[in-house]
């Protein structure tokens, strides 16, 4: 099975069990709709492939690793859409899960993918139980405080916003519980892959900010949301050709980190092609 193949049969498999007998089925629509279909699929997919560089010796933790880390992200765009945050209307293309389902569905959705993501790693076949508790303490802290995603999310709240340090946690630390997370489940040593992590995430949310920007992200959604709700954006503090710059050095530093394990070359390959598709093709070509 490819990539996108183990990813989407895990996540299924996730979902029928949460969704599944006894559950309220009006919960349980709103949790197959929060994940099916998919967007990029990104943080999975990365997961994947610093498992595969590193040989991957154990592929049931890594499926379940990967399906974990896509269920946080659905979690986090569920309650990042509601009125309380970005209040969007639309998400991957069609009306958020609050707008079909109401607040109180998309904020139980919300908390059941990330128990769900819990479950998924606990009950995983994993050939050394050991890396278990490693894995679960690795991906709590990309989604808690004081530098996940709750935190990133809380710097919205403050009354000023440090760019980096908002984008370090809301964005930057699922890609680092990926590459990182990816060398665990494979028996590899994890810090050797934090930067390649934490400049993929760098470089994803200055594509976010360009997109928002230049109006090319989410169809409906309109260019400047960040504008309009305050929020920080690299382009309105560096200009267009100014992210555009620091977006192609975050993608040569993302390259340069991949240690040299036997599918380096592999993955180079993986990250350099992933990082063209990062900005419309009439924005810039973000990798050189
Ligand atoms: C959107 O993430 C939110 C950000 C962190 C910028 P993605 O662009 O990965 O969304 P999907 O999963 O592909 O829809
Ligand atoms: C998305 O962040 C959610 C998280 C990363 C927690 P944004 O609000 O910046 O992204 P979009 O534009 O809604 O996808
Ligand atoms: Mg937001
Ligand atoms: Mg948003």
């Amino acid at each position: 099975m490819d990539a996108d193949a183990r990813i989407e049969a895990r996540l299924h498999a996730a979902i029928e069990r949460a969704g599944g007998k006894g559950c309220p089925p009006r919960f349980s629509e709103a949790l197959a709709y929060a994940v099916f279909p998919g967007g990029a699929r990104v943080r999975p997919q990365l997961l994947l492939a610093v498992a595969a560089a590193c040989g991957d010796p154990a592929p049931d933790l890594a499926d379940s690793a990967a399906a974990a880390l896509e269920l946080l992200h659905c979690a986090s765009l569920v309650h990042d859409d509601l009125p309380a945050f970005d209040d969007a209307s639309l998400r991957r293309g069609k009306p958020t899960v609050h707008a079909v389902f109401g607040q109180p569905l998309a904020i139980l959705t919300g908390d059941a993918l990330i128990a769900l993501a819990f479950e998924t790693i606990a009950v995983a076949r994993a050939p050394d139980p050991s890396r278990l508790p490693a894995l679960t303490a690795l991906i709590a802290r990309s989604i808690g405080a004081p530098n996940g995603i709750s935190a990133g999310q809380a710097w919205e709240s403050e009354p000023a916003i440090p760019l980096e340090q908002y984008h370090r946690a809301k964005t930057g630390a699922l890609f680092v519980a990926a590459t990182m997370g990816g060398a665990l489940v494979a028996g590899g040593n994890p810090e050797r892959w934090r930067t390649l992590g934490q400049k993929i995430g760098e470089a994803y949310q200055i594509a976010d900010d360009i997109m928002d920007a230049a109006g090319g992200g989410e169809a409906g959604k309109g260019a400047g949301k960040d504008a309009q709700l305050c929020r920080p954006n690299c382009v309105h503090e560096l200009g267009m050709d100014g992210a555009i710059g620091r977006l192609k050095a975050r993608v040569s530093e993302a390259v340069a980190s991949i240690p040299n394990v036997n599918g380096a070359d592999r993955l180079r390959q993986i990250v350099t092609a992933q990082a063209h598709r990062l900005v419309p093709k009439n924005i810039a070509v973000p990798a050189e």
